[in-house]
């Protein structure tokens, strides 16, 4: 069963280990820069570790801006050997669950390199949408929650 649980000592390795190929690499920031940032903006930064059962599989990390009622899905990384099997929607399905059950937004936003074709139709399949904004060069696509 997918899950997420916060980063934490028992996980951290997994992640900061947690590597893509070239290709993929441009499309998401790595796991320790994540985690770098995470410590920055605490208020704001959720980070993840995406499990399947008991082991680790992938990484999230949630932009959790309550002022706003919008929620970034940051980061979002599935380890190379473990894609392709159902785990992303999963794990994304799981995200909005915990987004939706907090009652505290009612947006939910994520942008993505535009050669990014598995996340573009992920997400869409999802029922995010463009929203024509261009950020640094990726795509923003945006759930409504309400
Ligand atoms: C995007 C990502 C998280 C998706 O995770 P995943 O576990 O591989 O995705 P899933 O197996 O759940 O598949 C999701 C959909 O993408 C499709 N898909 C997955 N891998 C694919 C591939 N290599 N080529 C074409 N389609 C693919 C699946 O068919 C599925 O669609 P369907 O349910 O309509 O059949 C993962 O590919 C990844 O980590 N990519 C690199 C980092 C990245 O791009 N992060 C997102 C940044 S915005």
């Amino acid at each position: 069963m997918i899950t997420l649980k916060e980063v934490n000592e028992n996980n951290f390795r997994a992640i900061v280990g947690m590597k893509l190929n070239e290709e993929q690499s441009k499309y998401v920031a790595s796991n320790v820069y994540s985690l770098a940032q995470a410590w920055l903006y605490p208020v704001e930064a959720k980070p993840y570790a995406i499990y399947n059962d008991e082991e680790v599989i992938g990484f999230m990390m949630l932009d959790w801006d309550e002022k706003e009622r919008e929620c970034g899905i940051w980061r979002f990384m599935i380890g190379t050997n473990q894609q392709g099997k159902g785990y992303g929607r999963k794990a994304l399905e799981y995200a909005l669950n915990i987004i939706r059950a907090s009652g505290k937004f009612d947006h939910v936003f994520l942008d993505y390199v535009p050669s990014n074709v598995v996340g573009k139709h992920l997400y869409e399949s999802m029922g995010f949408v463009e929203t024509g904004e261009i950020e640094e060069g990726e795509i923003v696509v945006k759930l409504d929650l309400t």
